[in-house]
């Protein structure tokens, strides 16, 4: 059986000269690839008790909702803003040019709930970071952060100190 690594393609030079771009599309698109990845990510749980999975639009739904599927654990989505119906919190966080906002409900996580936060990649930390702050505005602990991918070279974990960081392939590029 292949690696999970032989999986990924990588694109040099996109989507700016001098950067490879880590495609988890190939992943994906093979059932094997697919297993594979989900399975190493739900490993990083094996120890772990908790409650919610808190996957961030959109990648992390690709992975959050499977994992929370298997272990048999809630799932709850972070959005763009503008797309959840009911009262929500927002934060703001910086992206490479601008900057985005994202929402939750305010009712997805009860005070107290102990939750793990899926995404497929931490880059520049950003966006987890502005997810971490939103379930912790509603009163949920965060336990643990699993991500499929790490880009060690925009020091995203950094960013995430104090927090249980978990990935599961890792390069040391940006
Ligand atoms: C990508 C990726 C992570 C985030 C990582 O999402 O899926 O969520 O960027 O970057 P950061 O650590 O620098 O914040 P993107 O915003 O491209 O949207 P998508 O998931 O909808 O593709
Ligand atoms: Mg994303």
């Amino acid at each position: 059986m292949k690696k999970l690594e032989e999986y990924v393609r990588s694109i040099p030079d996109f989507p700016e000269p001098g950067i490879i771009f880590r495609d988890i599309t190939t992943i994906l698109q093979d059932p094997d690839g697919l297993h594979l990845a989900i399975q190493s990510m739900q490993d990083k749980l094996k120890d772990t008790e908790f409650d919610v999975v808190v996957g961030t639009e959109s990648r992390g739904f690709i992975f959050g909702v499977p994992i929370a599927y298997n272990l048999h654990k809630a799932f709850v989505p972070v959005r763009k803003k503008g797309k959840l119906p009911c009262e929500t919190v927002s934060m703001e966080y910086d992206l490479e040019y601008g900057s985005a906002v994202i929402e939750m409900h305010k009712d997805s996580i009860k005070p107290g709930q102990k939750v793990v936060l899926v995404d497929d990649l931490v880059a520049t930390g950003g966006t987890i970071e502005a997810a971490i702050k939103l379930v912790e505005e509603l009163g949920g602990e965060v336990v643990k952060v699993v991500f499929l991918m790490e880009l060690a070279g925009l020091k995203g974990r950094e960013r995430l100190k104090g927090y249980e960081v978990e990935s599961v392939l890792c390069y040391d590029g940006k």
